[in-house]
């Protein structure tokens, strides 16, 4: 297998190392528009010496982002090359075309890396899916935010504080808002979506809140109720066949799963109705755990497994979140307008109602006051 690298990053950086050390596959061309050091005879900022050589059989974009990630990667499935990635964004809002687009040319497109970094978890899906019919998937799939409020939790400190210790190591996004306001779980969570129900789920009918605006005193009070606040992207599939779908932090009871989670770790349950619930937990973040699941898909490739992760969904999930409800914290001080029970200082908890409203309400609350927080109670 002969590679073209695009992207040396820090994941990038990883996958190079990765395979320095083995001689079944050979990089050929890195493709990134700086220098470095050692390895200039490899390198090139012009992808067409990626993309016109036949001797590459295989392009592995870490590039990231939407462009030039989505022209690349159209460019080299075109040209009969394998993709191999772990761009959620730009996979998630154009994976019907893509995956179109591969199985027309005989290729493979993987995103193993996509969701969950260093867990089988998108592989294990598929399996799971052609033997029983899929009915939820959730968890913390970004570490990032993970990190934050695992932080915050047991040391107390400051959002802003403990956004930069997790920007330090490596873990976030380059733009913090992917993280921090559950962009990045929201690309995740359509994925894993359309793979587990086999239609597929635009990132944008996510109804999707973030953990910009948590502060040290929400932490006290959920102490107070016994629960720890964990961003949790989930989605299931209605009996009628419509998929509800949301990011939101989430208070899960103290001795959850979810709350053992800790720093950068992720963990996704996955449902069936043959099956029942099976989770799957582990790094989900960072240099050589995303690299090791891009190397995954290139062996797997390689060894000749199938397409299995090569899925064409049908058509577009119907999303409705007005299917899901339970009761939200909710801090603001502008008057909430639902019928809640007040804990002072602004805070309250809210009846059962749905993910659809809470999150139109908390949009409306936000232009009175921006550091409006909620966070869905479940569990
Ligand atoms: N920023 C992402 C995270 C990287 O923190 O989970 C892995 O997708």
């Amino acid at each position: 297998m002969i590679i073209g690298l695009l992207g040396l990053g820090t994941i990038g950086r990883g996958i190079y190392e990765h395979l320095e050390k083995r001689d079944d596959i050979r990089v050929k061309r890195i493709c990134d528009l700086l220098r470095h050091p050692g390895l200039e005879h490899l390198e090139t900022s012009d992808f067409r010496e990626v993309l016109n050589d036949p001797e590459i059989d295989t392009v592995v974009e870490l590039i990231g982002g939407m462009e030039p990630a989505h022209t690349f990667t159209v460019q080299a499935l075109s040209a009969g090359k394998n993709v191999v990635s772990a761009n959620k964004l730009m996979f998630s809002h154009h994976m019907e075309e893509i995956l179109t687009l591969a199985r027309e040319k005989g290729v493979q497109y993987r995103y193993d890396a996509s969701v969950g970094g260093s867990i089988p978890f998108l592989h294990n899906l598929m399996r799971h899916r052609s033997a029983d019919r899929l009915t939820g998937v959730s968890g913390i799939v970004n570490g990032t935010t993970n990190l934050i409020l695992d932080i915050m939790q047991r040391e107390g400190r400051s959002f802003a504080d403990v956004l930069k210790e997790a920007q330090a190591q490596g873990y976030a996004e380059a733009n913090p808002s992917a993280d921090i306001d559950g962009i990045d779980a929201q690309c995740k969570i359509a994925i894993a979506s359309a793979v587990a129900y086999g239609q597929y789920v635009r990132p944008e009918d996510v109804d999707t809140a973030g953990i910009r605006h948590i502060d040290a005193s929400d932490i006290i009070r959920f102490k107070g109720m016994d629960r720890v606040c964990r961003l949790i992207a989930r989605s299931t599939r209605n009996a009628d066949g419509s998929v509800s779908a949301w990011v939101e932090p989430t208070l899960v009871p103290a001795d959850s799963a979810e709350a053992a989670i800790r720093l950068n770790n992720n963990i996704i349950t996955v449902e069936g109705e043959y099956f029942g619930s099976q989770s799957f937990t582990g790094q989900g973040a960072g240099k050589d755990p995303t690299a090791f699941a891009v190397e995954l898909g290139l062996r797997d490739i390689l060894e000749g497994v199938g397409p299995r992760m090569n899925p064409l969904p049908e058509g577009y999930a119907d999303v409705d979140n007005a299917r899901a409800e339970h009761p939200y914290y909710l801090r603001t001080a502008a008057a909430p307008g639902v019928p809640a029970k007040p804990l002072g200082d602004g805070a309250w908890i809210t009846e059962p109602m749905s993910v659809r409203d809470m999150h139109a309400l908390a949009k409306r609350l936000a232009e009175q006051d921006e550091a409006t927080f909620f966070a869905g109670i479940c569990g």
